[in-house]
């Protein structure tokens, strides 16, 4: 038995919610065709030549898969080959598409014996392999779609949240962000008139999905913790930003860890003029990009 999957790529952090909001995105996905062995193995492969390590327990699709054998203690296993479309290090997700896309096939295959939430527990040891943290942001909507909070991860709580439509304008500058690095780098204290400043933003993010209020939800992607110290790691970022708050973009930021940056905006034209005003920068400062003009999946 076998299955081919879409792994779209995903937001996470969604600007003020480090490590518990994330959005899914239309575009770009990895294409992962899935296996069904009769023998407890795990074979993962590239099908672009990416080097992959062989030990499935270090690989991001194939740790989750092992995860999952555990549970089913049969003589089963899966073969993975993955079109990666999603560079890793962009800062949208590549590695959790990978985990969740592993299990989601994986449980499709299995004649879906396993819930969403054990999808995103097993799809979790894949980024502990690839940040070193088990962070739920990104593979939640992988799994899920739409926008997605975590309200806790031990014991694990997804909250699903209603958003109205928004197109999602990506930037990826050529440069790679190892997620592990750009976690090392945050300071593990903060001040207390900063959290105040934080939570009342992600309060206010939260119910400005659920409203459909886009004012509220532009006035919230404000980021006092991470975006200060992390936006370092990122070319023109300043720039950038206000150069797309100024094309018409709600708000927006770095995308997960980085060096992606996404905004946010309510109409298409809109996204658009955001998408020039983003190329634009770039161009300027001679640094090569790719652009995503999208919509939450
Ligand atoms: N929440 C994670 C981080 C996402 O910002 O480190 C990594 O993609």
């Amino acid at each position: 038995k076998k299955v081919k999957i879409a792994a779209p790529a995903t937001v996470a952090n969604l600007v003020c919610g480090f490590d518990i909001l994330g959005l899914c995105l239309h575009d770009p996905y990895d294409i992962m065709e899935v296996e069904l062995l009769q023998e407890k193995k795990i074979i993962v492969k590239s099908a672009d030549g990416y080097p992959l390590p062989e030990d499935p327990a270090l690989n991001t699709a194939g740790a989750p898969l092992l995860e999952m054998l555990k549970e089913l203690d049969e003589p089963i296993g899966f073969s993975v080959i993955i079109h990666k479309r999603i560079k890793p290090g962009s800062g949208v997700g590549s590695s959790a598409a990978s985990a969740a896309g592993a299990v989601v096939a994986a449980n499709h295959l299995l004649g879906n014996r396993f819930s969403k939430e054990e999808l995103v527990q097993f799809a979790m040891f894949g980024e502990k392999v690839a940040s070193g943290v088990k962070h739920a942001d990104n593979i939640t909507p992988c799994i899920f779609g739409g926008v997605t909070l975590i309200r806790s991860i031990f014991p694990l709580d997804i909250v699903p949240l209603s958003s109205p439509p928004l197109y999602v304008t990506v930037i990826h500058p050529q440069i790679e962000v190892k997620t592990a690095d750009a976690r090392a780098i945050l300071k593990q204290q903060i001040q207390l008139k900063d959290a105040i400043k934080q939570w009342g933003n992600i309060a206010g993010l939260v119910a400005g999905f659920l409203k459909n209020d886009y004012d509220l939800i532009g006035r919230s992607l404000e980021d006092h913790l991470i975006e200060p110290v992390r936006s370092i790691l990122i070319p023109g970022f300043d720039d950038l930003k206000a150069a797309c708050k100024q094309a018409g973009a709600l708000g927006g930021g770095i995308s997960g860890s980085g060096p992606s940056i996404f905004m946010l905006s309510k109409e298409k034209a809109t996204a658009g003029k955001v998408e020039d005003a983003m190329k634009k920068i770039y161009t300027d400062l001679g640094i090569d990009f790719h652009t995503y003009l999208t919509t939450i999946n």
